[in-house]
């Protein structure tokens, strides 16, 4: 089959790098794509997705994988299965898991899915009282999508009120901050949960954590994700069917009995508190850089994954993963998070060592090809090492051996992922 990717990051490179090996698939699009992805198969430049559908017909396209969460709240979804399209992902309706914190926190608390303590208000007074009865941390956050930026973790009374005040007022993140949600802090640990779901049925991936600060030891800014691992062993069988009984299936059950059954990825940011899993946040995509190593513990064909599930079959799928574990570094451009750096060209040593060439690879993420041919660090976050291994230990050791091997202007990694682990 042929299989068309919407997305531009190391997510969807590493998707269709897990299409690339997959028998089935003959032919791969990716629109935008980045600079490597033309690698895995064909970059298109088609943004509108009347003309991305027109393209999946006429193309015999067997199957769409969207990416990103922005297209999925936008409704391309609904227009590619207006037009008798396949498309894996959630209708703009179901996509609002992530598109609105209040229209999340409401679904869960309707049906009784453990998250923290909260309100959901446009009013500032409100906000005020609610806040006067929270301890600190207080956790404020705009309703709508902020890129990844719409939490703020408030140390004081004061704080809160003032992130509150400036996301109201839409000084802060202009419409999405025009309603607030304001929660209890939870001190627990963090935890990212997928689960690929075809509307009624599901598969729960290996647990993964992310790292979201820029600097080793957790420390400075907030990022989109320094680097990630999986499986983790913070995850029990306790803690698996708890997620299957408190959250995943609560959560499919809802969608379908208020109509709009949740068909895509279920992303669920988790922190586990005392032994229990409690939601933080769900997105309606896989999480990146998550999914740069949960696809490569994949041992069942890709398609059959994403097929079955865009398809409503998920049942009759026997989905398998290696039984190993896979650790990914992020290698970010020089001013990442804060602003773009110029562009600097990826140099990467010759690998010799069969060690690596058979259990590590790159996701490439924000690389762009030069007139030149070569490929350019042009991104915030460029590049995801990801190494496999028969542990955590073994794999990581590899993902660092590939990062000694990467050489660009600027390049800045962490140093200890996978740490909480080890
Ligand atoms: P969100 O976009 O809702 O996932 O929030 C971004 C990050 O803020 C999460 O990944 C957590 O690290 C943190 N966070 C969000 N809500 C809470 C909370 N209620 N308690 C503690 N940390 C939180
Ligand atoms: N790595 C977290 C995210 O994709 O939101």
């Amino acid at each position: 089959m042929d299989i068309l990717i919407i997305g531009s990051g190391g997510r969807e490179y590493s998707i269709g790098l897990a299409l690339k090996k997959d028998k089935n698939v003959e032919k791969i699009y990716f629109t935008p794509g980045n600079g490597a992805t033309d690698a895995l198969g064909e970059n298109l430049a088609i943004n509108d997705f009347n003309a991305l559908a027109d393209f999946a017909k006429t193309q015999g396209i067997a199957l769409t994988i969207v990416g990103p969460e922005l297209p999925l709240v936008e409704g391309i979804v609904d227009v590619f299965k207006e037009r008798g399209l396949t498309i894996f992902g959630p209708s703009a309706q179901a996509a609002q898991l992530e598109g609105s914190k209040i229209f999340m926190k409401n679904f869960l608390a309707r049906h009784n899915v453990p998250t923290a303590k909260y309100i959901e208000t446009d009013s500032l007074e409100e906000a005020y009282r609610f806040i006067n009865t929270l301890e600190v941390p207080i956790v404020v956050k705009a309703d709508g999508l902020c890129g990844g930026k719409g939490v703020i973790i408030a140390q004081s009374h004061d704080e809160a009120k003032r992130a509150a005040g400036e996301m109201l007022s839409g000084n802060a993140f202009g419409d999405a901050g025009s309603a607030i949600v304001i929660e209890e802090f939870l001190d627990g640990y963090e935890l990212s949960v997928f689960a690929i779901c075809d509307g009624k049925d599901y598969v729960v991936l290996p647990a993964a954590q992310d790292h979201k600060r820029l600097l080793s030891g957790d420390k400075g800014p907030n990022t989109g994700g320094m680097g990630a691992y999986a499986p983790t062993p913070l995850v029990n069988e306790d803690i698996y069917a708890k997620l299957d009984e408190r959250v995943i299936k609560p959560t499919l059950k809802g969608m379908q009995e208020e109509g709009m059954p949740f068909t895509g990825v279920l992303f669920i940011g988790v922190m586990v508190v005392k032994g229990d899993p409690i939601v933080l946040e769900y997105n309606v995509r896989f999480g990146d850089p998550e999914c740069e190593e949960l696809m490569p513990l994949l041992k069942s064909p890709a398609s059959e994954l994403f097929y079955k599930a865009a398809i409503g079959d998920l049942k009759n799928a026997k989905i398998e993963f290696y039984d190993k574990y896979a650790v990914g570094v992020v290698m970010a451009s020089k001013d990442y998070p804060y602003k773009n750096s110029d562009p600097a060209e990826i140099i990467i040593d010759e690998i010799h060592h069969e060690e690596l060439k058979e259990n590590a690879h790159i996701s490439y993420a924000g690389v762009s090809r030069g007139e030149d041919g070569k490929l350019y660090a042009t991104g915030g976050r460029v590049l995801v090492c990801v190494g496999v291994g028969k542990s955590i230990k073994e794999a990581q050791k590899r993902a660092y051996m590939l990062v000694g091997q990467v050489h660009f202007a600027g390049k800045q990694c962490r140093s200890d992922i996978a740490y909480q682990a080890l």
